[in-house]
């Protein structure tokens, strides 16, 4: 089991999420995770980069990024990634610590990041889709439906195993709380897609545009 956390952000009273970027925030950061996970070392912490809530948006990443990396030398940390980036933070990133994972949004439908993925691919950085299923919007597409009956597999499935063969460096964390839907998830690694289905696959975020 590879545990990887994530730091950068608290939540508001109001349920909203709030930059947590500063030297204590990101240190205590580490140290909360250490002590309820029960570890002396995290496997991969994750810097959530805040310059906008919603999406990547520029900014450098030096600061919080040493810090991180600072902690990583202290032994407390293995492996750092980065989340919500943009190509020039990830360039900008490993030229502080080694980058070993990219965790921004991404599915069927949304495919801002395809040629961020295939550059990741190249440099052997996993790239790991959050909102692989469509996140608070499940997907929800026609091709997606059809291509499913025909495989006599679930829609959410396809969307899994298309993700799986997208590109050789994508790691999956789809949420789930149904113990049914974490077995349908974890069967969809084995589901063999067709090149007519992923060519009609394909066409779902053409189409959703
Ligand atoms: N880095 C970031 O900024 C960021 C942002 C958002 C999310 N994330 C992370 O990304 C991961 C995935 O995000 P997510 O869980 O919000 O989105 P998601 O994986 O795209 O979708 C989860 C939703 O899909 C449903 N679902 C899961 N498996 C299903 C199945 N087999 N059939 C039908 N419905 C199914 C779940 O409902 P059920 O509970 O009913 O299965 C849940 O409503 C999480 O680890 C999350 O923490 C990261």
């Amino acid at each position: 089991l590879t545990i990887v956390t994530k730091i950068g952000a608290r939540r508001g009273a109001d349920g909203s999420w709030i930059p947590a970027f500063s030297r204590e925030e990101l240190t205590e950061a580490v140290h909360d995770n250490l002590r309820n996970l029960g570890l002396d070392v995290l496997d991969v912490v994750n810097l959530r980069i805040m310059f906008d809530v919603h999406g990547p948006a520029e900014g450098s990443i030096e600061a919080p990024l040493t810090v991180l990396a600072d902690l990583q030398r202290q032994g407390l940390v293995r492996h750092v990634g980065l989340s919500n980036a943009t190509s020039k933070q990830i360039t900008e990133g490993r030229g502080i610590t080694e980058i070993v994972c990219v965790q921004n949004q991404y599915n069927l439908a949304h495919r801002a990041d395809d040629a961020l993925i295939d550059d990741l691919a190249r440099d052997g950085i996993a790239y790991v889709p959050f909102f692989p299923l469509g996140g608070f919007s499940p997907l929800q597409s026609s091709t997606l439906s059809d291509v499913a009956a025909r495989l006599n597999a679930t829609p959410m499935q396809v969307a899994l195993a298309w993700l799986l063969r997208r590109a050789e460096n994508i790691l999956l964390i789809p949420g789930t709380s149904s113990l049914g839907h974490l077995r349908e998830n974890l069967a969809a690694a084995g589901l063999a897609l067709p090149d007519e289905a992923l060519e009609q696959l394909d066409g779902v975020a053409g189409s959703a545009a």
